[in-house]
């Protein structure tokens, strides 16, 4: 659990600070006169700025109108004191009068550069290692398969069963099962669809089902969001991590041998940090996908950074604090490109858990099948919580208590 949270720190960090571009904040190099321009920008520098490269725009930074602010507010009128290129310049760098009728929180901001390299970082490395990532990981579960099967019930099944999720448990676990799936799949086919799907079937086909996808995917949140609060409410308290959890990890929950069956609460090491997984990721790409939802409301990141800065961590790392200034637009692509990395890595943590959770251990599925296992089933997987529940089974209750009662 703390190399996945070091790993995940590592990647947002070292994503976030790939990433100055949304941050507007113009890198600044050694000054470079560009004599061959007479100071404006080279094809060299248009071509760096598409790749996504850093370019030295000091010099243009410092002269937007000349220091003449005067000059860009009379524009359209009959003084035109400025340039062409010093009207883009002043747009490029914030600086020009850009008051106009129209209200809204992006109205003042004609020029980002940041967009390209949002773009060409959602459909370069972002999608390109993220499918790297869920191909590794059905590599990985068809290595285990190949090589430990399936996980049978060693001993005799008993025929008696035991209650383990009831109709509610079950009910909200399938909510968040199903409608995770579906973001899943629209999730990629939005993301994916460019590059791998147009080619391939044409873009009216591709239309009607980005179409589709999208609605699906801002309609399935809801169900999502909703179940992730009540699969909280209902677990939370069989997840706290315990001294039991250590032991349970020492013999890797007996996944990797036959026979081996460390002693488990209801809920084992493994399946805790699922569950915190779950929650945790489950929370952060609910939060990026409301922002994304309701564009330019929620802006979370600047003051993330702001944070983040304070523990000194990206200064340690890359010698540069994160930005903590960002117009609307850059906090947009940072909710779209956040909430991409947690949905692969999601996405990835998921797949393990389905394979183990259906056909890669006899018994599991029927628990959010029927609800109902078989008593071996539990001895074997979860002993200290069959033990609880059979010693619950023996205590009598009032009632019963009352029924044994003999009536004077
Ligand atoms: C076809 C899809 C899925 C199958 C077959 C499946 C199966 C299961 C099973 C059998 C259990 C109970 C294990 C036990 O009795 O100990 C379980 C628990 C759980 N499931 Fe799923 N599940 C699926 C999808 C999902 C999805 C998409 C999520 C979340 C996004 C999820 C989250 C959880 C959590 C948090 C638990 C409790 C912790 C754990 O057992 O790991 N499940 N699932």
């Amino acid at each position: 659990m703390r190399f996945l949270m070091r790993a995940l720190l590592w990647i947002v960090l070292s994503v976030m600070l790939a990433f100055p571009a949304a941050a507007d904040d113009g890198s600044v190099g050694a000054a470079d006169p560009r004599a061959t321009t007479g100071g404006a920008q080279t094809l060299e520098d248009i071509m760096a700025r598409q790749r996504g490269d850093k370019v030295d725009d000091a010099d243009r930074r410092a002269n937007t109108g000349q220091g003449n602010v005067e000059a860009l507010i009379g524009q359209l009128g009959t003084r035109g004191a400025a340039s062409d290129a010093d009207v883009f310049r002043a747009l490029r760098y914030g600086s020009a009068d850009t008051t106009t009728t129209a209200r809204g929180p992006t109205t003042g901001l004609l020029i980002q550069d940041g967009g390209m390299r949002w773009l060409t970082f959602r459909e370069g490395p972002l999608l390109t290692y993220g499918l790297y990532f869920l191909g590794g990981m059905a590599l990985i579960i068809a290595l285990f398969y190949a090589f430990r099967g399936k996980i049978m019930i060693d001993g005799p099944k008993t025929g008696r069963m035991i209650i383990r999720f009831d109709a509610f448990e079950r009910f909200c676990h399938w909510v968040m099962g199903v409608s995770f799936i579906l973001l899943g799949i629209s999730g990629l086919v939005l993301i994916a669809g460019r590059k791998f799907m147009i080619p391939w079937m044409g873009h009216d086909a591709y239309s009607s089902i980005a179409q589709a996808g999208k609605w699906a995917h801002n309609n399935m949140s809801w169900a999502f969001m909703l179940s992730l609060i009540f699969v909280f409410i209902l677990w939370v308290k069989h997840n706290i991590p315990d001294r039991g959890d250590i032991q349970w990890m020492a013999k890797a929950g007996g996944l990797f041998s036959k026979g081996v069956h460390p002693p488990a609460k209801k809920f084992n090491a493994g399946q805790k940090i699922i569950f915190w997984s779950v929650i945790v990721l489950g929370v952060s790409i609910s939060v990026s996908g409301l922002a994304l939802l309701f564009p330019f409301e929620i802006s979370m990141f600047a003051k993330t950074f702001k944070i983040i800065n304070m523990t000194g961590l990206p200064q340690l790392i890359s010698g540069a604090a994160l930005p903590e200034a960002l117009t609307p637009y850059g906090e947009m692509q940072l909710a779209q490109l956040w909430h991409g990395i947690v949905a692969f890595v999601f996405i990835g943590i998921i797949l393990a858990h389905i394979y183990l959770g259906s056909v890669g251990m006899e018994g599991a599925i029927e628990t959010m099948g029927t609800g109902e296992v078989d008593e071996q089933w539990a001895k074997e997987h979860h002993s200290l919580w069959y033990e609880e529940e059979i010693a619950k089974a023996k205590t009598p209750t009032a009632e019963t208590a009352e029924q044994a009662t003999p009536a004077e």
